[in-house]
């Protein structure tokens, strides 16, 4: 077992460190690209291998001391940018043998109450991760009804979204909407009385405005197909992602672009896979996170890893993977 505690004062548990080291074998050494650095989990546990170099990247400003430490401390071996993982083809200019993706938001941005992506306090509704043009705020006070519906039953999965998005509307004519306890005032009106007690009823409101405010679907897609572009062959992407539209992203990129699909489609030519290789066999492995790490870290609990090896065929666009999902990439794009 990896030890979690670090020199670096910071209460965190890097989800499925175990397994994510197992996969990206850090000890053979290597270039590595962290791409969602957060609290360094897995930065700072690859570095502890000596002959790896690493580049991290986070959008979040609030990351930028605990990085500059690192930097100090191994000045050769890692190198930070404060960007956006869709840009990871234009940040990094080598090619390199891992690139971890662990989404969503970090301890910091969770335990950071005034940053407002939680429910369970009255702040204003921000929402934003860094590099962002809008907050949350904009997004409730200036979408019309449609637009508001549609954010947050294809992004959040509400059912009720219909009626949220009218009591916003009803609302904001009153009062411009700027807490996160307005919000959860109207979510709360808006659900049937016997919602259910597992999930609180803002979960998937909150879930589908962070999504939009950061663009993540986006976000992602770009950043899997770029992260992609900077392998080398037998090199291997890691994907952690926290739910199912985000799962079902990965999984259709992986499988749909690899040796094994690719062949199948030549005898299926109704499958919506192209000929387009990108990665070795794909056996469609989730991975999980174990019932121990789950009782110390219960953000680990909806947790899925999955990762894919790039082959040796040369990178071209994929774009029936953009087309699958353009329905989500057009949503993120309205402007506010
Ligand atoms: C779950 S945390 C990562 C935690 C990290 N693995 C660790 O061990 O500490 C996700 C981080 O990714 C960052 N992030 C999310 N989306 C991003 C994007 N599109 N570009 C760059 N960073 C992003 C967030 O700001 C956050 O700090």
């Amino acid at each position: 077992m990896i030890n979690q505690t670090s020199s670096l004062e910071f209460s965190h548990f890097p989800v499925m460190l175990n397994e994510v080291l197992k996969i990206s074998s850090p000890s053979n050494g290597g270039k590595f690209v962290d791409c969602t650095f957060g609290g360094g989990g897995y930065s700072r546990a690859i570095l502890n291998f000596s002959n790896t170099i690493i580049q991290a990247i986070d959008r979040d400003k609030k990351v930028l001391s605990l990085a500059k430490e690192l930097e100090k401390k191994f000045p050769k071996r890692f190198k930070f940018h404060q960007s956006r993982f869709s840009q990871l083809d234009q940040t990094i200019s080598d090619y390199v043998d891992v690139v971890i993706f662990d989404l969503g938001l970090s301890s910091i941005q969770l335990n950071d109450l005034k940053r407002g992506f939680s429910f369970k306090s009255s702040y204003d509704l921000d929402m934003a991760m860094g590099l962002n043009n809008i907050s949350a705020v904009d997004v409730v006070n200036n979408l019309n009804e449609k637009e508001l519906k549609y954010i947050i039953k294809f992004l959040g999965d509400e059912k009720d979204a219909s009626k949220i998005a009218k009591n916003i509307v009803k609302y904001r004519n009153i009062k411009r909407i700027t807490s996160t306890s307005e919000l959860v005032k109207i979510i709360e009106r808006s659900k049937k009385k016997n919602f259910s007690k597992k999930i609180n009823p803002c979960t998937k409101t909150f879930q589908a405005l962070r999504i939009f405010v950061n663009k993540e679907i986006t976000e992602l897609v770009n950043g899997i197909i770029n992260a992609t572009k900077k392998l080398k062959p037998g090199g291997k992407i890691l994907v952690i992602s926290f739910h199912s539209l985000e799962d079902r992203i990965i999984k259709y990129f992986f499988s749909n672009y690899s040796k094994n699909k690719a062949k199948s489609s030549r005898y299926f030519p109704e499958s919506n896979s192209e000929e387009l290789v990108l990665f070795e066999e794909y056996k469609n492995k989730v991975i999980r996170p174990s019932k121990k790490e789950i009782s110390i870290n219960n953000r680990s609990r909806s947790a899925k890893l999955r990762f894919a090896i790039r082959n040796k065929d040369k990178f071209e666009h994929p774009q029936k993977f953009i087309e699958k999902f353009q329905k989500y990439l057009n949503l993120e794009a309205i402007n506010v």
